[in-house]
């Protein structure tokens, strides 16, 4: 006798454990949260595949969450502006003549085409290369060839660019957000704020951009990127194995201090998360970079377990698809592009008063690393492009993955903000998922009456 086979791909004692189900023929009505199961630790690999998941996903998660829009460095001047996405929505980010950065659609209200095509720039307005109507940095339309052909009722104030209605900054870092009522994004990000600020906050004078946007395309759920930078301490040691030899002093392979890290994984009830291993030593790989920190003042000023902790190394995710690595500088967001694809955008974000010589040895210390040649970036979007390559089997796709790592171990911990769980654990996947699961099953401001 065949062992019994479910279209979950769960087989006895963890089929009857689990609550995950995968709805009968998905529809954009169909809740989907039942496809995770955080509490088993369960997640239905479809969830990286089908298009009614993607779709709900932009409805409910992606037009309702604080999204990175860019950093605050990137306008000095009215009229400077950066192209950039919201979900799949395109977004003129720029700053208006009363120097406030807003967001808006880049959409002409006339025919739909984008009316900002350069990546970014300095504009007085924006003109529609279609037909030309023309809109100012606050959105409104400013100007309408052959407008005395429209009727009487034709009133320009009605067809502005469409405004994202909250944008709001955190030490820098611009974040927008299409729900009109969103609670504050420094509320939403909760503790988030204590692991975050080890990056955006060593400086008193705040952080800059250098060596502008990069972008590149992976094959891959935006999902997987995301949870990565979340949660996965466990895949370091294997995956980047070969990038940990090429580091070591010595060649013969990474220090114990490297390959056996202790350290803790924050998540909090908004999917945000930061895993970090705490190094006996303060240290930056780069030593120019290492040498030019003042260890006692920044331990005076974040406190000695955040400068062994979440400065020295780490990464995380402000869920939805926003991830920073805090001792390279790196922030990047995974914007999706379809089930199958993600284009990942990647900035570097330093110390505002870190000299001219240190500035260009972190550059090139996080180009070494993590950017689109990284030989660390290289071992990661590898992994996930095999993991989505072959996802769409009949076979594969019905069977479940395994977030099971640390179930139970999450506690308070002295000295570290909010939940934490250990090192290497999935805690904070499932509170990826957790918070997935809740937005995806409830209707968005956009769907209320
Ligand atoms: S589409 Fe923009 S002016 Fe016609
Ligand atoms: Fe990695």
């Amino acid at each position: 006798m065949p062992t019994s086979f479910s279209p979950n791909g769960l087989r006895g004692a963890a089929a009857a454990a689990s609550t995950l189900r995968r709805p009968e023929g998905l529809d954009p009505a169909t809740d989907v949260s039942t496809m995770v199961d955080p509490e088993a630790g369960l997640v239905d690999r479809a969830v990286f595949t089908d298009r009614t998941v993607y779709d709900t996903e932009m409805r409910r998660i992606f037009a309702r969450s604080w999204l990175f829009l860019a950093h605050t460095d990137q306008f000095r001047k009215p009229g400077d502006f950066f192209q950039t996405f919201m979900g799949e929505d395109p977004i003129i980010v720029t700053m208006d003549k009363q120097r406030r950065i807003r967001a808006y659609l880049n959409s002409c209200r006339h025919r739909g085409a984008r009316v900002c095509r350069a990546d970014e720039g300095q504009a007085k307005a924006f003109t529609c290369t279609y037909h030309g109507w023309s809109f100012g940095l606050d959105g409104a339309l400013i100007s309408v060839p052959n407008g005395g052909g429209y009727p009487e009722q034709f009133r320009r104030e009605d067809w502005g660019l469409v405004e994202v209605p909250n944008v709001q900054e955190y030490h820098g870092l611009i974040f927008g957000n299409w729900d009109p009522d969103a609670m504050p994004l420094a509320e939403d990000l909760g503790d988030m704020r204590w692991y975050l600020d080890a990056l955006l906050d060593r400086d008193p004078e705040g952080t800059v951009v250098v060596g502008g946007v990069m972008k590149w395309v992976l094959q891959g759920n935006w999902k997987l990127a995301a949870e990565q930078f979340a949660t996965d301490w466990y895949h370091v040691n294997m995956s980047h194995a070969s990038a940990l030899q090429v580091l070591s002093p010595t060649g013969q392979g990474p220090k114990r201090e490297i390959a056996e890290r202790t350290g803790r994984q924050f998540h909090n009830d908004h999917g945000h998360a930061h895993g970090f291993p705490v190094h006996p030593r303060n240290r930056f790989d780069a030593k120019t970079v290492h040498q030019w920190y003042d260890y006692d003042a920044l331990r005076e000023r974040l406190g000695a377990e955040r400068v062994a902790g979440p400065l020295t190394n780490g990464h995380g995710t402000v869920f939805p698809n926003f991830s920073y690595l805090p001792v390279n500088g790196s922030i990047r967001v995974w914007h999706p592009k379809g089930p199958d694809r993600m284009e990942v955008w990647a900035w570097t974000v330093l110390d505002k008063s870190m000299p001219e010589e240190v500035r260009e040895a972190q550059r090139l210390y996080n180009l070494r690393t993590f950017g689109p040649s990284g030989i660390f970036e290289q071992d990661d979007g590898e992994n996930w492009s095999e993991c989505q390559a072959i996802a769409h089997g009949f076979m594969t796709n019905s069977t479940p993955l395994n977030y099971q790592m640390g179930i139970g171990t999450d506690r308070q911990e002295p000295g570290y903000p909010g939940v934490t769980s250990e090192l290497l654990s999935d805690s904070a996947g499932r509170a990826f998922y957790r918070r997935w699961a809740e937005l995806i099953r409830t209707p968005a401001w956009h769907e209320q009456a």
